[in-house]
């Protein structure tokens, strides 16, 4: 027979035991999620309706790849890309992992993304800017200290050739440039390195776009704006973007829904994460697209939060 001090000290064990046993099987859950939602991808569909096109026109939207690969040479990828069959491809960055040149001596680290946009290169044209991983590798402080390396400049010499065999390969690439494409203008964004800056004090001014693209947008024309980082969508909406693509935040890491918990620059919850948001400047209305990203770097967790294979559809205005 147990005494009453025993009996209570019995029952808090048990208790003990049983928390103890529902938060390993929430952990066990989670790292399941995780896990899951770190090896497949969800193909996302969005729809914008303007008066400035005539026709419809398709976009596939790659953004964050971070070397990734779904099957054997991205084979899966391409395979859910040519099931889409696009008008286009556009690339919003964050391909390579800028860390990675640093020390690989072999170039292996470029090769994935190289051989997905060389592969849909063939087949789509393709469209791209940088994001911050290409952009950091052209840094001093990823060329100064290079293990491994004789001399200075090794992560821009990579770059550099980086740059080069996406070319080589048929892609092309968007530096604060425009292009007219199938009656749209496409338009890639690459703001300066310290719109990365993670403690946040790179305060643009309201003519951002426009001082850096040296261009305003040809109010006749349907411009989408890809660029990597949404933070700054009221700066391309003040600019005068029809829609904007972006990536970068990686949909916050864990997912609430439409709510990711950070961003790369360390805010909770960003304002602008995933999905799509609408401003309205300038007169009309403006439309940004965030993808959650094919691939993860550094902490490579997902939850609630699978890669994205983004499509855009344009559409003429319904009478
Ligand atoms: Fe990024």
């Amino acid at each position: 027979m147990l005494t009453a001090r025993e009996a209570i000290i019995m029952t808090a064990m048990e208790t003990a035991w049983i928390i103890l046993v529902i938060l390993a099987a929430l952990a066990a859950v989670l790292c399941l999620v995780a896990i899951w939602d770190d090896t497949r991808f969800v193909t996302r569909k969005y729809t914008i309706r303007s008066a400035k096109v005539s026709k419809k026109l398709t976009f596939v939207f790659v953004s964050d790849l971070h070397e990734k690969e779904y099957g054997p040479h991205n084979e899966k990828l391409i395979r859910a890309i040519e099931a889409i069959h696009p008008d286009a491809v556009l690339s919003g960055g964050d391909n390579l992992i800028a860390k990675k040149a640093m020390y690989d001596t072999t170039e292996s680290f470029m090769e994935r993304p190289l051989a997905l946009y060389g592969a849909l290169a063939k087949e789509f044209p393709v469209f791209a800017v940088n994001g911050n991983h290409e952009d950091a590798m052209r840094q001093p402080e990823y060329n100064e200290e290079c293990p491994g390396y004789e001399g200075s400049h090794i992560a821009r010499d990579l770059n550099d050739a980086y740059e080069e065999k996406l070319r080589a390969a048929g892609v092309i690439s968007l530096h604060n440039e425009r292009v007219r494409f199938s009656g749209i203008d496409l338009v890639g964004l690459e703001l300066p390195h310290e719109s990365y800056d993670k403690l946040r004090t790179w305060k643009p001014t309201e003519d951002v776009v426009e001082e850096t693209l040296g261009f305003a947008p040809d109010p006749e024309v349907f411009t989408l704006l890809v660029t990597h980082n949404p933070k700054y969508f009221p700066q391309y909406a003040h600019w005068g973007a029809d829609a904007s693509l972006c990536g970068h935040i990686h949909g916050g890491i864990v997912r609430f829904g439409r709510h990711g918990l950070l961003s790369p620059d360390y805010t909770f919850f960003p304002t602008y994460c995933c999905g799509e948001y609408h401003l309205y400047a300038g007169g009309f209305d403006h439309t940004l697209i965030v993808s959650c990203g094919m691939g993860t770097h550094t902490v490579p967790v997902r939850i609630g939060n699978p890669a994205e294979l983004v499509t855009i559809t344009i559409l003429p205005e319904e009478n």
